[in-house]
């Protein structure tokens, strides 16, 4: 199988991952479900799960991550937690997407190939839609703690529920997004290191979440998740880096997502202050940093490596 299919076929067990633990659209509150539903089924990338799940088969191998087989116990058991996991730090990535475009704050029009949930269900039913994946998120990742079997299953689910909350949170993602909107509005333009402080935090956060989530829960030991969450802050800058150039360099058809929101926004990005060429260098830079800690390891895990290459000239 090629590197496409084989990405194709990731995506397609994502997908059933995520309808397996998203909530049906019925009862009284079936309508802010069905805007959840929306936003979630939407499509998408599916880059954080897949990357949770890959980094989980540098240490646990692949066969034992994507295994469809509910009824085998992997090694070790937390092994099997790893779809709540994926599932949840979806459903929180698409929380942040829905209230990144609202109008109070980026106010697009168009998402993942579709109008914006705030567009179609309006703007206070996504604001509770968000909310509720939110803490539908943990709600799901919780269920983790009913895979394990020993005091050191708990201890890597705890763990693992710890990075999910501080990196999503203010500390990470929210922080990220609130030092990026005040730099919107300022007189005088962010530092390098502030504009640094907002990538590391409103991206690169939760893609540390994701692939250290997956090392722990395959039992990696504590170095290797250092190495990890290193390696995935260089995949997550690189990442909001090249989102910056597709902003300037894409259309709304191939992104599924305006371009020109950040000049419209008069946010300052990596390309107004560096210049594209420079961000695509930087992109480059950051991505084989990262693909030499994933090198490194003792395991070896090519699809991965070949994954964050391609996400150097990734165009949507
Ligand atoms: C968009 O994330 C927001 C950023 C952090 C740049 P993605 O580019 O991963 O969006 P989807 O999930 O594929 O829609
Ligand atoms: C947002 O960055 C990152 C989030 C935490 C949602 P952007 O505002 O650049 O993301 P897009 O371009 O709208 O996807
Ligand atoms: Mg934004
Ligand atoms: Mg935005
Ligand atoms: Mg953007």
């Amino acid at each position: 199988m090629n590197f496409d299919e084989e990405l194709e076929k990731r995506k397609n067990l994502v997908e059933e991952i995520l309808e397996r633990y998203l909530p049906k659209a019925e009862g009284e509150q079936r309508m802010v479900l069905d805007a959840m539903r929306y936003a979630v089924s939407a499509g998408g990338k599916r880059l954080r799960p897949i990357l949770m799940a890959e980094s989980a088969a540098l240490f646990a191998g692949a066969d034992e991550v994507w295994q469809t087989d509910c009824a085998a116990v992997p090694k070790p058991p937390t092994v099997a937690a790893l779809p709540v996991f994926m599932a949840a730090i979806e459903f929180i990535h698409t929380y942040s997407l829905i209230h990144d475009d609202l109008p109070a704050l980026d106010n697009d029009d168009y998402r993942r190939g579709r109008k914006t949930t705030h567009v179609v269900y309006g703007e206070d039913i996504a604001v509770i839609a968000g909310d509720g994946l939110l803490n539908y998120a943990y709600e799901t990742a919780f269920r983790a703690f009913s895979k394990a079997v020993t005091i050191e299953d708990y201890q890597r689910v705890e763990c693992a529920m710890n990075l999910l909350g501080r990196r999503a949170g203010v500390y990470g993602m929210v922080g990220g997004q609130c030092a990026d909107l005040l730099a919107e509005k300022q007189e005088t333009p962010p530092t390098k290191e502030t504009l640094l402080y907002i990538h590391k935090n409103k991206t690169a956060a939760l893609i540390q979440a994701a692939m250290t989530i997956g090392a722990v829960l395959s039992g990696a030991d504590e170095k290797a998740v250092e190495q990890l969450t290193t390696c995935a802050e260089n995949i997550g800058v690189a990442f909001q880096i090249q989102d910056d150039i597709l902003d300037v360099t894409s259309s709304l058809e191939v992104l599924g997502k305006p371009t020109g929101s950040d000049e419209k926004n008069n946010k300052l990005t990596y390309v107004t202050m560096h210049g594209l060429e420079e961000s695509k260098r930087q992109v480059r830079e950051l991505s084989e940093e990262a693909v030499e800690i994933l090198r490194s390891f003792p395991q070896k895990n090519g699809f991965l490596e070949t994954l964050v290459e391609r996400l150097i000239y990734r165009e949507k």
